[in-house]
């Protein structure tokens, strides 16, 4: 089992936003946030979801959790989120863009809507929450820190996700782009690429029916696993906290290594059998020699 590893109170009286907090990714790192002392904000659609798991953590943790419904496609309910939060704690210290939609598809059996809808959770949903906090955060001269869950597909694209593929690359360009602009106010933006951390959501959407067998994941990874929730967990405690504190405008990919699998152009050799290793040298030094 994963260890927590941020020292006890390491986010102690700090008040965090984590939307798409009430499932997931987004819950997993909630919990841990809130072992570590913060005051939480989960924020999505579904409110008996939200209270649920704000009961759930409370439980655990005796740490405060407020559950706020909120579309974040919708200005006027994202700055109802700031309102109610503000509200309940007096300040909000970081956010953490987490909630997101998503589906294979080929994009041509894709119509209008489903494109904007998924860009529009993503992309705008994460320009609304970034927006609407940092204005505040600016006019009130606080510093925060800003965390936005992206893939590691962001900064490759990728086929049969291409709206989502769209979208995160603009938030990872949001994340760039503002951690120069606001780095003066004292605002940290930085991001995280996952590779696979199983999740229901995830999971019905990415890996339906039949496709979780022939699709398994963990042969993709260099360590042949999956990733650990509490491992993601980890990482977005450090980077959102004190510790973390000259980081700003950086993206850390944790996938065992994913995406740089499938990026090398002979990693497929992996295939060859050790047996035939023997055979392929002496015809290579053979050749050498001609
Ligand atoms: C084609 C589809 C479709 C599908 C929906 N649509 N599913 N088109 N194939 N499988 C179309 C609909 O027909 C509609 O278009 C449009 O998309 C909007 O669909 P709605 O159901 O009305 O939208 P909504 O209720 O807002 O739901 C949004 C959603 C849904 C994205 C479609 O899946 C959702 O709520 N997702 C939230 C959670 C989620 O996606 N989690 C996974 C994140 S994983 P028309 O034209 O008919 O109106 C992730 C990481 C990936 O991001 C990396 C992993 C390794
Ligand atoms: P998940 O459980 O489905 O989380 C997505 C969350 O987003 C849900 O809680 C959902 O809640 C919320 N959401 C969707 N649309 C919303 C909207 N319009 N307004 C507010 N909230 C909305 O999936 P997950 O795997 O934990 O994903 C979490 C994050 O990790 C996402 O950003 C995803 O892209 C990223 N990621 C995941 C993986 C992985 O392997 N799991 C890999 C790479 C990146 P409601 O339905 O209640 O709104």
């Amino acid at each position: 089992m994963v260890e927590g590893a941020l020292k006890e109170n390491a986010l102690l009286g700090k008040t965090i936003v984590v939307t798409g907090g009430g499932t997931g990714l987004g819950k997993a790192m909630a919990t841990y946030f809130s072992q570590l002392g913060a005051n939480l904000v989960l924020t999505s659609r579904k409110l008996d979801v939200l209270e649920k798991t704000a009961q759930e953590i409370t439980a655990n943790t005796g740490n405060a959790v407020l559950a706020v419904s909120c579309d974040i496609r919708e200005i006027a309910q994202v700055e109802s989120l700031l309102k109610q939060s503000i509200d309940r704690f007096s300040r909000v210290d970081m956010l953490v863009n987490n909630a997101a939609g998503n589906f294979i598809s080929p994009s041509e059996r894709l119509s209008a809507n489903a494109f904007s809808t998924v860009i529009d959770i993503v992309l705008k949903g994460t320009v609304n929450c970034t927006l609407t906090f940092g204005k505040d955060w600016i006019a009130k001269k606080q510093q925060a820190s800003v965390l936005n869950i992206v893939t590691t597909y962001a900064s490759t694209g990728s086929g049969f996700v291409v709206p989502s593929a769209i979208a995160k690359s603009g938030v990872l360009t949001l994340t760039r782009s503002l951690a120069v602009e606001w780095g003066k106010y004292g605002i940290r933006q930085n991001a995280i690429a996952p590779g696979p951390f199983p999740t229901k959501g995830a999971w019905d959407r990415l890996l339906p029916g039949e496709l979780l067998e022939k699709f398994d994941f963990k042969n993709r990874v260099p360590l042949k696993r999956v990733g650990d929730h509490q491992e993601l967990s980890n990482l977005a405690a450090f980077l959102l906290s004190d510790y973390a504190t000259f980081i700003n405008g950086e993206v850390v990919t944790i996938d065992g290594g994913e995406w740089l699998q499938g990026a090398g152009q002979f990693n497929s050799l992996e295939a060859i059998p050790q047996e035939m290793w023997d055979s392929i040298e002496s015809n290579i030094r053979k050749t050498n020699k001609s």
